[in-house]
């Protein structure tokens, strides 16, 4: 970390915690955030993650970039891959504040945002004018709190926003958005994956459309959801969205309601993540994430059956010089193992999380 990342991150921990997330995206925007400049990338760190390549596996979790305002910076923070929103249908103003707490003791965040956003049509609109280059951008999809139809709320979304995306996500494992994650259940997932498919088939370009699952699943959740991404024609999961446990924390702000992520979150993840590769490997890639805050850590998550990962939580304490980090220790782990690239890695230590 520079000495004006240090700094400017030493001021924004002096602000409360939405307030600092507010000003970082105006840092970014401005051109005041300090940015590597383009994906690391080399012969081992290159990859596809469903058809699409990426220089580099190491990607923005959802959440950072709701409304989509800071893409081309953000393109230029050494990410192999960006995913912006949740985007509901409708715009959202999310739960009563305060609704973002840092938990600097056990390197964590808890959030209860409850899906606040511009709503779909502005954020189509800011990608329709991203710049094109070589990061691809995601957008994850959400349900309005109010709607009568959550499911329908998903394929509208993709409806609106899937041209202007290079892939999207089906977030039904948010804990701040009542009752969300019943959508998780074998029947209702397969009935709104059915509705998400059939828009997709409408699309001049069918995008991948991947699904973000919770960590706090049964392994006979695990089963129902494999069995039906299987057989929806899903490209991936996202695994995982933050968790509602609070097992040994340390810090002032830890019963506070909402979702935990960041480094208490890792090995809970990085579980679920490899009981999932187990049921799916070979047939859908995995995306990793929950706790990533080093290259280890992201090297750990494709040896327990990730293509990718992503990084959120762990920004919020080293800074956007975290990412090109990751790359480079993780081009220099796969180096010292003798992998030739990430996709001879994935899988490769998946028995030690089971
Ligand atoms: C403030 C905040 C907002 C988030 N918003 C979303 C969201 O809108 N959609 C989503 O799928 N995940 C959201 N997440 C979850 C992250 O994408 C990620 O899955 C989780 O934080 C675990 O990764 P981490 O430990 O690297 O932060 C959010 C996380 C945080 C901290």
């Amino acid at each position: 970390m520079t000495a004006l990342e240090r700094a400017g991150l030493g001021l924004l921990h002096r602000m409360d915690p939405e307030t600092a997330h507010h000003w970082s995206l105006n840092a970014l925007r401005a051109g005041l955030a300090p940015l590597h400049g383009g994906p690391a990338t080399g012969a081992r760190l290159a990859t596809t993650l469903a058809g699409i390549p990426l220089d580099n596996p190491i990607g923005l979790a959802a959440g950072f970039d709701k409304n989509a305002v800071a893409v081309a910076p953000l393109m230029r923070a050494g990410f192999g891959f960006l995913e912006v929103g949740a985007a509901t249908p409708r715009p959202q103003s999310g739960n009563a504040k305060p609704r973002l707490f840092r938990l600097p003791k056990d390197r964590a965040v808890i959030n209860r945002f409850g899906f606040n956003n511009e709503g779909a049509a502005a954020i189509a609109a800011r990608l329709a004018m991203r710049p094109r280059g070589r990061v691809p951008v995601g957008l994850n999809l959400g349900a309005n709190k109010d709607s009568t139809d959550r499911a329908a709320d998903f394929a509208a979304v993709l409806a609106c926003c899937g041209l202007h995306a290079d892939f999207v996500t089906v977030n039904v494992s948010s804990p701040n958005t009542e009752r969300l994650r019943d959508l998780q259940g074998r029947e209702a997932l397969a009935a709104l994956l059915a509705g998400v498919m059939d828009v997709r088939a409408t699309l001049a370009k069918p995008v991948p459309v991947f699904l973000k699952i919770a960590p706090d699943l049964t392994e006979g959740d695990l089963d129902d959801i494999a069995e039906v991404a299987l057989t929806s024609g899903l490209s991936g999961i996202i695994t995982t969205n933050t968790t509602l446990s609070r097992e040994a924390l340390s810090d002032a702000q830890r019963e506070q309601a909402g979702g935990l992520s960041g480094a208490p979150l890792f090995e809970r993840s990085t579980r679920v993540l490899a009981q999932l590769s187990q049921r799916v490997a070979g047939r859908l890639p995995l995306i990793g994430v929950g706790g990533v805050g080093s290259g280890e850590q992201a090297y750990a998550k494709i040896r327990a059956g990730a293509s990718a990962v992503q990084v959120y939580s762990a920004m919020v304490f080293e800074g956007l010089s975290l990412i090109p980090r990751i790359a480079r220790e993780l081009d220099a782990l796969l180096a010292r193992d003798g992998f030739a690239t990430v996709a001879d890695a994935v899988g490769t230590d998946r028995e030690r999380w089971l």
